[in-house]
């Protein structure tokens, strides 16, 4: 098989994704802006010049949306249409559980993926691992208070490594997927459980805050997020506090032969 090439392959599923492919003896390509490590190669979103090179002698594509575009279609377009003409046959689009056909802007790449000959839509929940890195739930965690406009609603929380396996096979099963996967971790969790999951596993004390959705948004732009991206994170916690996120799928099991990560396991080998 040619070789498999991953955007975002420096980042929090990418990375997985790569180790993954490697493991299973495929060839994986790590799109990055500064390569500096063997089997990356250099793709930036916003200079085209770095595209062919990077799709070159490739049959298939793991996709991120390009961080931070509101309209991500006119930047993934153009180089769909080259990936394909340079002989792609396969892509694999990381997508999210909020995202639907509809939605402005990020709901465009999936009808552009579905146009591809072979193509899977993965939609996952929140990863487990915003409690980790950098994430403001990170530093929530570190704080000893994380604090949501999610109220007391649940979220089946995913793991980045389940994430990765169920992307590893939609890019390399001889069948293609073509359909969308919604990916959950086994069960759902309020941000206040997840919280004592920290606390007992830990030992430090982490308690969760639920704040109104107006104050979330202040909150946030305050810390120095822009105004308009600030209200979109708070509204992505209040589809949460309507429900959105408290329901459990099968499908990491039901493609990768193995049971999702709980919530519990990926505490005790991933938070100190
Ligand atoms: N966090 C969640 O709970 C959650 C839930 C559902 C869906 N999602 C979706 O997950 C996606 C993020 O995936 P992730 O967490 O795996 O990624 P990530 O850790 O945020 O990493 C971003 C990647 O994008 C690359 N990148 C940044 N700017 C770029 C540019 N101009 N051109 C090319 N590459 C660029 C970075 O590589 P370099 O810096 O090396 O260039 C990095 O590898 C988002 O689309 C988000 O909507 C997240």
């Amino acid at each position: 098989m040619a070789d498999v090439l991953v955007l975002g392959g420096t980042g929090t599923t990418g990375r997985r994704v790569v180790a993954c492919l490697r493991d299973a003896g495929f060839a994986a390509r790590a799109a990055t802006r500064k390569p500096g490590e063997p089997g990356q190669v250099r793709f930036d979103w916003t200079d085209r010049s770095t595209h062919a090179d990077a799709v070159r002698g490739v049959s298939a594509v793991y996709l991120l949306a390009p961080i931070g575009e509101a309209a991500p279609a006119g930047l993934v377009e153009p180089f769909l249409d080259d990936a394909l003409a340079a002989g792609v046959r396969r892509v694999v689009l990381l997508s999210s559980s909020a995202v639907t056909a509809d939605t402005p802007g990020l709901g465009d790449l999936q009808r552009l993926v579905r146009a591809a000959p072979e193509w899977a839509v993965l939609k996952p929940s929140w990863f487990m691992q915003n409690f980790t890195g950098e994430h403001l739930v990170a530093q929530g965690v570190r704080d000893g208070e994380i604090v949501t406009a999610t109220g007391d609603a649940r979220v089946a929380f995913v793991d980045a490594g389940d994430i990765a396996a169920v992307a590893v096979r939609a890019l390399t099963d001889p069948e293609p997927h073509n359909t969308e996967h919604v990916l959950t971790g086994p069960a759902a969790l309020s941000y206040a459980e997840a919280a004592s999951v920290i606390a007992a596993r830990t030992h430090r004390p982490v308690r969760h805050r639920a704040v109104s959705t107006a104050s979330h948004a202040a909150s946030l732009t305050a810390s120095g997020i822009p105004a308009e991206f600030a209200a979109v994170l708070a509204a992505l916690d209040e589809d949460i506090r309507r429900g959105a996120e408290d329901r459990v799928t099968r499908a990491v099991e039901e493609v990768t032969g193995r049971p999702a990560r709980s919530f519990e396991t990926f505490v005790e080998e991933e938070i100190r």
